[in-house]
């Protein structure tokens, strides 16, 4: 078990602690109650992650962040716990159309924040540095299925990825972007979105690093949906046409995160 702060500890129920079991990345999340603890290694993105809930707050729905400290090379996150239910709940998986709806809304929020004084530079400048760093020091598994989605067959190592990405680098367009936009990281209520976690990639991107994710988390998801649901519908709900080589180049993209 991971040690906690004392200064948090005076803040929260420890009877009332529940660990998450949906995160996959090597953060813990522990419920305590209405608060939430995430604890994560030390890292450029578990920092920015502190900051961007910070900034955003009272811009878009997010968690309030109640205490942050760094302890035994940890980042500790403490928030507001946020209401409602992922976008991943079984309710919404059962109903795509409703889902979709909300999450082209969601984008849209995000989208909306027109000050772009946040700080964080997410461009594909910077993440192509990241990404390259990440294949350099052997941190990338390549996922078999979302290339299999893309019916892509062409790349046979992460450094062949991150060198034709680094090649057919699209136009970007800056939007104040989720940078994970997938269903576990939204929340809904009544509806509406209730908040986004998970920020650690957030700041001014592409506008199509959150449409392609999001993108891929509906197709992701195809096999809970009924079967006459279409993930496109994502588009007409945006009112856009959708720009296949910049969703392919985004999939891709975050295949070296
Ligand atoms: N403030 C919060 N309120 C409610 N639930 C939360 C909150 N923060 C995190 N969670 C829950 O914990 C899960 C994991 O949190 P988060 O996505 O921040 O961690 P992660 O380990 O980076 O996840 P991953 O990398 O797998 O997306 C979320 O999908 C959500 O269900
Ligand atoms: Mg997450």
């Amino acid at each position: 078990m991971l040690p906690i702060p004392e200064r948090m500890k005076a803040m929260i129920d420890l009877t009332q602690r529940c660990y998450d079991q949906i995160g996959q990345s090597d953060s813990t999340v522990i419920f305590f109650g209405d608060k939430v603890l995430k604890i994560s290694r030390e890292s450029v993105e578990s920092w920015q992650e502190m900051h961007m809930m910070q900034w955003l707050s009272g811009k878009i729905p997010v968690p309030d962040v109640l205490c942050t400290e760094k302890y035994h090379r940890l980042d500790y996150l403490l928030m507001t716990r946020l209401p409602g239910v992922m976008a991943c709940d079984a309710y919404y998986l059962a109903r795509p159309k409703e889902l979709t709806a909300i999450l082209a809304e969601g984008l849209k929020m995000l989208w909306a924040v027109k000050d772009t004084g946040c700080g964080y530079n997410c461009n594909l400048y910077k993440k192509l540095r990241m990404a390259h760093h990440n294949v350099r020091h052997d941190k990338v598994d390549l996922d078999s299925r979302v290339f299999a989605m893309l019916g892509e067959k062409r790349f046979v190592s992460p450094e062949h990825l991150f060198n034709w990405l680094l090649e057919h680098r699209p136009e970007e367009e800056p939007v104040l972007s989720h940078g994970d936009f997938c269903l576990p990281n939204i929340f809904i209520q009544n509806g509406k979105v209730s908040g986004f976690v998970d920020l650690g990639r957030a700041g001014i991107a592409d506008k199509y690093q959150d449409i392609a994710l999001c993108y891929r988390s509906l197709r992701q998801n195809c096999k809970h949906f009924p079967e006459d649901f279409d993930p496109d519908s994502l588009f007409e709900m945006l009112e856009i046409t959708p720009d296949w080589e910049k969703i392919r180049y985004y999939i891709l993209l975050d295949e070296l995160f």
